[in-house]
């Protein structure tokens, strides 16, 4: 028989398990203090065993999707209350839907159709950039909000040609509104057992009331396109029109819905997050900063910026590798090995047990990153050096997740991301608004830099 090696870990206290050594507020700084102290493979203990892994060479195995799946658990498993067996709280091909879904729509978000909605994202960009102008520089801008509202606004209108309008009013849609408090309560139920959720019966009433709200404006988004059908290519359309190859049907109305709701919440928070973690980096970083709007002056000018220019970017693409290296915003995965399986040839995983995958951690493992590993240093993120170390180490950088569950969002995070970072650098000037501002974390589903500020001047050039 194999002698296994028992996983190490905090030790814990009986029936409360490792509560006590876990932040509620935040979660990802306890666990990457703990893998400081036991090292790349941990375990703890709440309601049930959970490992957590956190480099490259153990990133590998679990990547093999042949033993390892992902696991919809804590919050995502909430969030799944509201999105049923959508694309990203779908347990995984064995539901139909997905499969149906994961077709249709990866054309749909491929590089090519993201291309057509250059100009949609172009819409929304410019709206942030007047209202930067408009401003000026005496007012200080909360770096998360602002960026927060772009992303939404801009998804909204790629998706569906809905105008959120979220620049022209200082309250956020009813929709908006809906999806924060049930994220947040998503979030806040994971942490509760069954028994203490009793007492939050207010709570779960708003709870549900905000699902039936989101649904029914999706809905609403729905029949609007029915009665009025366009030839846009966005994803409703696609969405509607769109036959799978492998089963001949169309998308049912409620994953549609399932998948509408998703697209906003997987795709705003993470995509404002990179935005504002891009700004803080080259805020403390002003080499960096001055290389990255040295790039834009000599490849986009004074002129309009076009689709094209976003392929002759490469340090701002860096820059965006960079922040997502140092702070993955979606902070981990969580996965979970098919059948009973050995880790690090030496560690039982048992079938279905949780396997959280810690992005920042892994992207720092020193094997991969060497000495400077908490460093920003974008040049690491060039193509050349970029591809020659993902042949050295396979799943060194996962800010998109792995395999067939992998980010289908991510060529339109990525357009959105360099286009927007590009326009800004273009027509502004960029200060911390406290040159003494240290980075503190606030963490949801996603992360992002918490009070962070900064100030805008308009470039001299653009005045
Ligand atoms: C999945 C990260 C932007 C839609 C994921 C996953 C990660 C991720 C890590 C895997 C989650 C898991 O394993 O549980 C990011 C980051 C983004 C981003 C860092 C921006 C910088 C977007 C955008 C959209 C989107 C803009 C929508 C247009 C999705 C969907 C899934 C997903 C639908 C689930 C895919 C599936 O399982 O079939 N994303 N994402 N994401 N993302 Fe993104």
């Amino acid at each position: 028989m194999t002698e296994y090696e028992p996983i190490p870990g905090p030790p814990g206290l009986p029936i409360l398990g490792n509560i006590g050594d876990i932040d509620p507020a935040n979660p990802m700084l306890s666990f990457s203090r703990l893998t400081d102290t036991y090292g790349p493979i941990w375990k703890f203990n709440v309601r049930g065993d959970r490992v957590v892994i956190a480099s490259q060479a153990l990133m590998r195995e679990v990547a093999d999707e042949s033993r390892f799946k992902k696991i919809v658990a804590a919050a995502l498993g909430q969030v799944r209350n509201g999105t049923h067996d959508g694309l990203f709280t779908a347990y995984g091909p064995e539901e139909k839907n997905w499969g149906i879904a994961h077709r249709v729509l990866l054309p749909a978000l491929g590089p090519l159709a993201i291309r057509n909605m250059f100009n949609e994202m172009h819409d929304i960009a410019s709206q942030l950039v007047m209202k930067w102008a408009r401003q000026g520089s005496d007012t200080r801008i909360h770096v998360t909000n602002d960026f927060t509202r772009l992303t939404l606004d801009t998804l909204a209108l790629c998706a569906m040609d809905y105008r959120f309008n979220s620049y022209y009013s200082e309250q956020m849609h009813p929709f908006v509104e809906a999806m924060a408090d049930f994220l947040k309560v998503s979030g806040d139920r994971a942490r509760r057992d069954g028994i203490t959720q009793l007492f939050y019966r207010t709570e779960t009433a708003q709870y549900w009331e905000n699902i039936e709200l989101m649904r029914k404006t999706s809905e609403s988004v729905i029949t609007k396109r029915k009665q009025n059908p366009t030839e846009k290519k966005d994803l409703l359309n696609a969405m509607l029109n769109g036959v799978d190859a492998k089963t001949g049907e169309k998308m049912s109305e409620s994953s549609i819905i399932d998948n509408m709701i998703t697209f906003l919440i997987a795709g705003h928070e993470t995509t404002s997050g990179l935005l504002s973690f891009v700004f803080y980096f080259l805020l403390k970083n002003p080499q960096a900063y001055k290389k990255a709007q040295d790039e834009v002056d000599q490849v986009i000018g004074k002129g309009a910026i076009t689709v094209d220019h976003l392929t002759k970017i490469p340090y701002i693409n860096a820059v965006l590798r960079e922040a997502l290296r140092l702070q993955p915003t979606a902070p981990s995965i969580g996965l979970q090995a098919k059948e009973d399986s050995v880790l690090g040839g030496k560690y039982e995983v048992k079938a279905g047990v949780p396997i959280l995958c810690l992005l920042a951690k892994l992207h720092r493992d020193p094997v991969v990153w060497g000495e400077d590993a908490e460093e920003f240093r974008p040049e690491r993120m060039l193509d050349e050096e970029f591809e020659r170390r993902n042949k050295e180490y396979p799943d060194n950088w996962k800010p998109f997740g792995s395999g067939m569950r992998g980010c289908i969002g991510r060529p339109f995070a990525w357009q959105e991301a360099l286009l927007v970072v590009a326009m800004l650098l273009q027509n502004f000037n960029f200060t911390l608004d406290d040159p003494a501002y240290q980075l503190h974390i606030k963490q949801t589903l996603t992360i992002k830099p918490d009070e962070f500020y900064m100030r805008a001047s308009l470039r001299d050039h653009m005045s």
